[in-house]
């Protein structure tokens, strides 16, 4: 039991309990007499389940921005924009990204409505745009704009293939790839953060508005905004881990990258810990002073606070694929690769060489070494949408799980049995939600990973309370899903025990487990991540008259001097 505002939250299996109809988890609060009600702070709002526990829900965040934004615009910018559109043999193809970042804001954009700018990279975007390169989506129930950039192909190498993708990513990540850092590609990345920021200050024009920067790929574009349109309120969440200030001190443009995102208003990460290495290193970087206690840092007259927010999934999303005939798509797969009724061990991951793939290929390996018996027994399916191909350190990984995929079919396999099936393609919803809730286990053995949803996606699609995740304990996600079969990827009799586990456990241990997981996943979703996330932001909301001063931002010249000045910006 924790102890909550005086009440006492019971979180044994016995007091909670879950809303099929609804598709919510409902904790059962009880006072120091042992008498169920809600907790005291929550008084009767309107939001309250029947239990007494305030949820977060889609019509909560949507009475949220329409209350707290006041009227402002709600402007989202992310890299990766959440419908591309695609050429394919002469007709215009829809094609949903592969990604955690677009699968969490898209349900938070349907419930808030407002403007995403991202980059336009499909090559049928520009046919679907108007003349601004706006959009109304999702295409088949247009509640939001989506606001198209165009790169030219030398930005999209710099700015994303190079310096977010070459050096922050694995700058970031702390999996042991050296990250490179290269001029040019930092030039890029200031001359696309340009670009964006001119493209959200069109969008801003006219009265407030709350601008929501996401992830790696816009660290100076917050103190862009700022310094063109102080009154704009800017939040930025960071979707990867920030790494210890060793480690991020060898990025030649730290207290550039540290200056940018000291223009946000409240900045994001997904735990503590991150947070706490990101004090460190402004702390040892830039002229500044932090505050400890109330986790925050002021730069010039500028405050910025610094907060986790760890972020999650729609909890009712599964069950629109899990109506129906939904196994059919199922029964496919197993056709198409021979797996008959064996049990299946599932990988659902972008094929990015944090995610441990090959060392969940050799755990399965060690499997079979250690239990001869479980021959034929079992398929891991993996599914790895391709991703940032143009990277050779991808297209090597790539072929590093084919060869590993087939020494270990070669080994271990018979005609009829291939103990690996590597789907190197982009899956949709459609088949992943209903392979999620077929498999005996999903494996998540990420060498390090910000949060990780496809962890919370495989809980939410387990309606049945069945199922076993075996979670590698350097995801975000571990922190939150403590029933799952915590992991050393890096250990491979860990990972080896991991996926037997999920194979054997009984079926009462699973339910106990997954029913824990089910209700953390549904009263922290991505509503309540949003929700708390835009609360906190839109306190700092001024719906006063615009300062006469603000103009868009023009191109910015850097001095080399590590003060509140770094950036300029010619009249
Ligand atoms: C991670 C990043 C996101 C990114 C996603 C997919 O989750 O944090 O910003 O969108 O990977 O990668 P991609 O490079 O295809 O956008």
């Amino acid at each position: 039991m924790r102890r909550a505002g005086g009440f006492l939250r019971d979180s044994s299996p016995a007091a909670a309990g879950w809303s099929a109809a609804s598709g919510t988890a409902v904790a059962y609060w009880v006072n120091a007499t042992g008498m169920p009600g809600p907790p005291p702070e929550y008084g009767s709002h309107p939001f309250l389940h029947p239990g007494g526990r305030v949820a977060w829900t889609k019509d909560r965040l949507e009475d949220a921005a329409r209350t707290r934004l006041g009227g402002a615009k709600l402007i989202v910018v992310a890299n990766r924009e959440p419908y591309i559109h695609n050429l394919r043999d002469g007709a215009v193809e829809l094609m949903r990204p592969a990604g955690g970042l677009t699968t969490a804001l898209d349900p938070v954009m349907r419930a808030c409505g407002g403007t995403w700018v991202a980059h336009g990279s499909g090559s049928a975007d520009r046919l679907t745009a108007d003349a601004r390169g706006r959009v109304r989506v999702p295409p088949d129930d247009p509640t939001y704009t989506l606001r198209r950039v165009w790169l030219t192909p030398e930005q999209e190498n710099g700015y994303y293939y190079g310096f977010a993708n070459s050096s922050l990513w694995p700058l970031c990540h702390q999996v042991y790839h050296r990250p490179t850092f290269d001029p040019a590609h930092w030039a890029a990345y200031q001359e696309v953060n340009d670009l964006f920021a001119a493209a959200v200050l069109e969008e801003a024009r006219g009265g407030p508005a709350l601008v929501f920067v996401q992830d790696y790929h816009f660290a100076l574009l917050p103190r862009l905004l700022k310094r063109a349109r102080p009154d704009l309120v800017v939040a930025q969440f960071w979707h990867i881990p920030w790494p210890n200030p060793e480690t991020f001190r060898v990025c030649p443009w730290a207290a550039e990258l540290l200056d940018g995102m000291l223009g946000n208003d409240l900045l994001g990460f997904h735990t503590q810990y991150h947070c706490n290495n990101f004090l460190e290193s402004v702390d040892r970087t830039v002229e500044s002073r932090v505050c400890r206690e109330g986790f925050s840092v002021t730069r010039g007259d500028r405050t910025t606070r610094v907060r986790p927010f760890p972020i999650s999934v729609d909890p009712d999303f599964a069950g629109q694929y899990l109506a129906g005939d939904w196994e059919a798509p199922v029964a496919a797969l197993r056709r198409r690769y021979g797996l008959g009724d064996r049990l299946l061990l599932l990988g659902v991951d972008r094929v990015d060489y944090t995610k441990g793939i090959p060392e969940r290929l050799r755990a399965v390996a060690r499997l079979l070494d250690l239990n001869p018996g479980l021959a034929g027994r079992f398929h891991l399916v993996q599914i790895g949408a391709p991703s940032r191909t143009n990277l050779p350190e991808y297209r090597a990984l790539t072929d590093e799980i084919h060869g590993l995929a087939a020494g270990i079919n070669e080994r271990y396999g018979t005609p009829a049995w291939r103990p690996v099936v590597f789907v190197n393609e982009h899956a949709g919803p459609e088949l992943i939600y209903p392979l999620y809730r077929s498999a005996a286990g999903c494996v998540v053995s990420s060498l390090h990973d910000g949060m990780n949803l496809v962890a919370k996606e495989f809980v939410t699609a387990r309606d049945d309370e069945q199922g076993v995740l075996v979670l590698s304990e350097f995801t975000g996600a571990a922190r939150e899903l403590t029933d799952a079969v915590l992991v050393n990827p890096f250990d491979v009799d860990r990972l080896a025990a991991g996926l037997l586990a999920a194979l054997t456990m009984p079926p009462a241990e699973r339910q106990r487990r997954m029913r824990r997981m089910r209700a953390q996943v549904a009263d922290h979703n991505i509503y309540r991540w949003a929700g708390t996330m835009l609360s906190e932001a839109s306190k700092l909301v001024d719906h006063g008259p615009r300062p006469a001063a603000a103009r868009v931002a023009a191109p910015r010249v850097y001095v080399p001097a590590d003060d509140a000045a770094l950036l300029t910006y010619p009249a």
